[in-house]
């Protein structure tokens, strides 16, 4: 258990305190703050030394649909609108995530499954920063990285030039694409039956596709990814292949999310699972005991 010690008072330059240059460096920067926190951890219970990497807390996400009539945009239209003070358009709320609260560390994978609808990819899209939360707050280690089934890349280029595309907008220099393109397609093994590295992404099955963007966001070292089903349109053998991907990105210290129906993926992948149920945090703890419970849910096998 950490506890804080509360000093208090100004403390000027002239006291001598003990030991402060092994404090970390947040703490030295209180320094001519009113109140002094130092930790005091107590002996009989052992130090958490992870370092987290995401902390979620109470996060609330809520979606606004415009329903009914359409905006009109005409300057008749806003005038009667600023005069009548009314708006013509029905506004209808979903409340997607309704506080969720959990901290993630560096070298974990964590398993997110939940039905249809209940808030798995909007919490993934706020942990990415892509929405914003109505209420409650995302600490983030770094820039988490969204893979998902959609990640933007361009349907009428190559394979080949989306890779490099995709290398660039993940950060890497043009010379550092272009060095990683054939690697990238080959673990990808979209070539596999032919040569479609060449032709645009179009021409490319479902699985292809998220085969070639899985292994675009794969070839880069990330502090927290996140994937969304990515895994669940690639076959047996590219689900073997990627799954050693994701425990080699966890052991390279980084924190791994993994969205999937496929509980025989989330079994292998992740070590721990957040059971997600209209909105609501049902579950949060070893995938063994979360997969069980939530079998029972589900009523599968
Ligand atoms: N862009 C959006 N606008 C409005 N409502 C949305 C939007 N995206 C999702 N929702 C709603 O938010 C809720 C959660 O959706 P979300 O896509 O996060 O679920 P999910 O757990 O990822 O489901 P699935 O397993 O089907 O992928 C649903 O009720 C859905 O209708
Ligand atoms: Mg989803």
């Amino acid at each position: 258990m950490v506890d804080f010690l509360d000093i208090g008072g100004f403390v000027d330059d002239t006291v001598t305190l003990p030991a402060i240059k092994d404090l970390p460096p947040d703490y030295q920067q209180t320094w001519n703050t009113p109140t002094i926190r130092l930790p005091i951890i107590s002996e009989s219970e052992p130090v958490d030394d992870r370092v987290p990497t995401v902390v979620v807390d109470d996060v609330h996400v809520v979606y606004r649909i415009a329903t009914g009539a359409t905006w009109d945009a005409s300057p008749l239209a806003g005038l009667k609108r600023l005069v009548t003070k009314k708006k013509s358009v029905a506004m209808r709320e979903v409340h997607a995530v309704k506080g969720v609260s959990f901290a993630a560390y560096q070298g974990e994978a964590i398993g997110l499954i939940g039905s249809n609808g209940s808030g798995k990819s909007t919490l993934l899209r706020a942990i990415a920063g892509l929405l914003p939360t109505a209420r409650g707050k995302v600490y983030t280690q770094g820039q988490p990285s969204l893979l998902g089934v959609n990640a933007a890349l361009l349907n009428d280029l190559t394979g080949e030039r989306n890779v490099i595309l995709g290398c660039l907008a993940m950060g890497m220099s043009l010379a550092e694409a272009k060095t990683r393109v054939q690697e990238i397609v080959e673990f990808s093994g979209i070539n596999e039956r032919g040569d479609f590295a060449s032709l645009p992404m179009r021409t490319y099955s479902s699985g292809m596709s998220a085969r070639l963007r899985f292994a675009i966001a794969a070839a880069r070292k990330h502090d927290v990814l996140l994937i969304d089903e990515a895994l669940a349109t690639g076959d047996g053998t590219f689900r073997k292949r990627s799954e050693a991907r994701v425990n080699q990105l966890r052991e390279e210290a980084g924190t791994v999310f993994l969205v999937s129906h496929q509980l025989s993926t989330i079994r292998t992948t992740c070590e721990r699972t957040l059971w997600l149920e209209a909105g609501v945090l049902r579950m949060d703890g070893p995938t063994k005991e979360v997969l069980a419970e939530y079998k029972k849910f589900t009523k599968t096998d």
